[in-house]
């Protein structure tokens, strides 16, 4: 497996446990109110398991196993999928500080724009790689 899909899973694994225990708390908050300032997490649940857990683990596999280039470099210009890994996860951590407390809108919305970027650069990176058999 290359070193950026390590990266990627054992990142959305870390992103897995964080997720579903902010989950498991809301839940019991839910049903057994024990501490207000958890529904303020919501949205870090959301952004751990939907672009933490989720996303990331798709982007692991794919970089891993679709085809390959005939010629070095096989797996095309890496640092694109590598500037996808950095700005998913600053983008992350952008939307979850601009949620905690007070917040800031203007951290949300850069984790936002950071999170998009970095889904359009991995769509332009991975873009030739998607390819018949037997082509080059
Ligand atoms: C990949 C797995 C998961 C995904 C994609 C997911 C996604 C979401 C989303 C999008 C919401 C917001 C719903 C809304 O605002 O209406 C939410 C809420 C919530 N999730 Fe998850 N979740 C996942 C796993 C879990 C797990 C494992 C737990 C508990 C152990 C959990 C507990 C909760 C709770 C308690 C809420 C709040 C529900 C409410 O508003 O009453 N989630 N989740």
């Amino acid at each position: 497996m290359p070193r950026l899909s390590i990266w990627f899973i054992r990142s959305a694994l870390t992103y897995l446990v964080l997720g579903f225990t902010l989950g498991a708390l809301l839940l019991f908050n839910k049903g057994f109110p024990f501490y207000p300032f958890l529904w303020g997490l919501l949205p870090s649940h959301v952004e751990f398991v939907l672009f933490g857990w989720t996303v990331q683990l798709v982007m692991g596999m794919a970089f891993w196993i679709l085809p390959r280039f005939s010629k070095s470099p096989f797996r095309g210009n890496e640092k694109l999928a590598w500037g996808t890994f950095i700005l998913i996860n600053v983008g992350i951590w952008l939307h979850v500080l601009g949620t905690i407390g007070s917040g800031s809108q203007w951290l949300v919305l850069t984790g936002r724009v950071a999170e998009a970027l970095g889904i359009v650069v991995f769509a332009v990176y991975l873009w030739p790689r998607i390819k018949g058999v037997g082509a080059p």
